[in-house]
């Protein structure tokens, strides 16, 4: 027997049926709210709204709980690799060894990118936001591969899009990191594997030469972010791909979202942040008080998050990679140690602790980004390769959703009421 909801409106008695997840979650099914009652919903930030119901990653905010396709965050971390798990989020299973084998060659089918793209890179400011550029140019695909402007797509082209973005975004990244530092781009070579191939795309000399722990570091890195269910970014992605957009400006929608301070921007915000208390000689102490004043504009980057309302897993396994990495590296950074105060003092601050405040994904990853020698305005750009599997795994979920609706969202009108044109101005 279905469970219902009831709403008493206006006299009369309204039943909704509630669905349940297969982790126990439930929801009030209100998609016949309006058609039955002429009233809608209406919640700022959809923090009690699910705009989908999906298979790929599940969090239980309140337990720390996170899993890609049932698997914990914490043993894919340990065991897999970033093209095992991309594999994963898209397809729906982990790979048999020939399947990871030819998913990989496939994507290696494009360790290149079209002439017209590298001449755009090649005339970006260097000191332009990364995050810009690889937005515009990821963007600027669509222009090189008209084939995948005809929507919707066949399953054939969902999974050529899935090879060739997770290829040519890595690329763009690095070649406009060549342009930034004024070098010749390094040709990509898939052979190396996702993580030691972007290293040697970005750093490529003669002494240059990719460590495997730092590239296996960097893979655990871009395994934690791969996914997170329904996030600014991933949201934005399935609104931009409900209309039917191409993939292209449907992944550019994703870069930009994820570019805000509040979200994936957060990354080098945390870094700026603990330099900004490095070079004001400040206490822990002193800047946990600012990020509690309500007057004061400073806030704890790297802290707080929407769903997690205890440890959020990944900063837990990205605390112990900074250590671990940082020692190998022979690295003492100073901000390390101004991170681990401020996590203590907001740990023992009731302040925090009352609104289940704690490190998230963000606070302590741009410590490993630095320690591997990645500028700071590039940290976000590391958070796109490390979500690129997500967008494009929820994208292909959400097209692949025969009861696929555009996405458009009501609102409640606040201004004014009808009244007539008078002509103020000559027309
Ligand atoms: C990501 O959604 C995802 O899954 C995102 C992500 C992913 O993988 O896709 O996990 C990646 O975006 C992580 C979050 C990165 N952003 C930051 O680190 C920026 C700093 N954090 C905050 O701005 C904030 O915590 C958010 C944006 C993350 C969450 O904001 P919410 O859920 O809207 O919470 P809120 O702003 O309403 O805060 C609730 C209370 C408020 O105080 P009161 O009004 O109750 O007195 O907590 C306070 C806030 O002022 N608060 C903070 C704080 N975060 C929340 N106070 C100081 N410092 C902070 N960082």
């Amino acid at each position: 027997m279905t469970e219902v909801a009831k709403l008493e409106l206006d006299g009369k008695t309204y039943e909704f049926p509630v669905i349940e997840g297969s982790e126990g979650e439930k929801a009030i099914d209100i998609r016949k709210l309006r058609g039955t009652t002429g009233y809608i919903t209406l919640d700022n930030g959809y923090m009690n709204t699910g705009s989908c119901q999906s298979g790929i990653t599940f969090l239980n905010g309140e337990e720390g709980i996170l899993r890609y396709r049932g698997y914990p965050i914490e043993q894919l971390a340990e065991k897999s690799n970033f093209m095992e798990v991309t594999y994963l989020l898209n397809f729906g299973e982990l790979p048999t060894a020939q399947q990871l084998s030819d998913f990989n060659e496939e994507v290696g089918h494009y360790a290149s990118l079209p002439g017209g793209i590298c001449n755009m890179l090649s005339h970006m400011p260097p000191a332009a936001h990364p995050m810009g550029v690889v937005s515009s140019v990821t963007s600027s695909l669509c222009a090189f591969y008209p084939e995948y402007l005809k929507m919707p797509l066949p399953p054939e082209m969902r999974r050529k899009a899935v090879c060739q973005l997770m290829a040519q975004v890595k690329i763009i990244a690095a070649n406009f990191y060549r342009r930034t530092v004024e070098e010749k781009t390094h040709r990509s070579n898939p052979k190396l594997g996702f993580a030691a191939d972007f290293l040697n795309m970005m750093f490529a000399s003669e002494s240059y030469k990719v460590d495997p722990e730092v590239a296996s570091a960097l893979d655990t890195l871009l395994i934690l972010h791969a996914d997170h269910e329904q996030n600014c970014s991933t949201s934005a992605v399935r609104l931009i791909g409900s209309s039917e957009a191409n993939i292209f400006a449907t992944v550019a929608g994703g870069i930009d979202a994820l570019w805000g301070q509040l979200h994936g921007g957060a990354n080098q915000k945390v870094l700026e942040m603990l330099e900004q208390i490095q070079n004001a000689g400040g206490t822990a102490k002193q800047f946990i008080e600012k990020a509690k004043d309500k007057n004061d504009s400073f806030r704890l980057m790297g802290f707080g998050h929407r769903v997690y309302k205890n440890f959020d897993p990944r900063a837990t396994i990205i605390k112990k990679a900074c250590d671990t990495i940082l020692k190998k590296l022979d690295v003492h950074d100073p901000l390390l140690d101004i991170a681990l105060e401020l996590e203590e003092a907001a740990r023992s601050d009731s302040y925090f602790v009352e609104r289940n405040l704690y490190p998230n994904v963000d606070f302590y990853s741009g410590l490993i980004y630095k320690a591997l020698g990645i500028p700071t305005n590039f940290f976000t750009v590391m958070f796109v390769l490390g979500r690129l599997p997500g967008w494009l795994g929820q994208w292909k979920e959400m097209r692949e959703d025969d009861t696929l609706k555009i996405s458009r969202p009501r609102q409640i009108y606040t201004g004014p009421n009808t009244r007539d044109y008078v002509a103020v101005n000559k027309r």
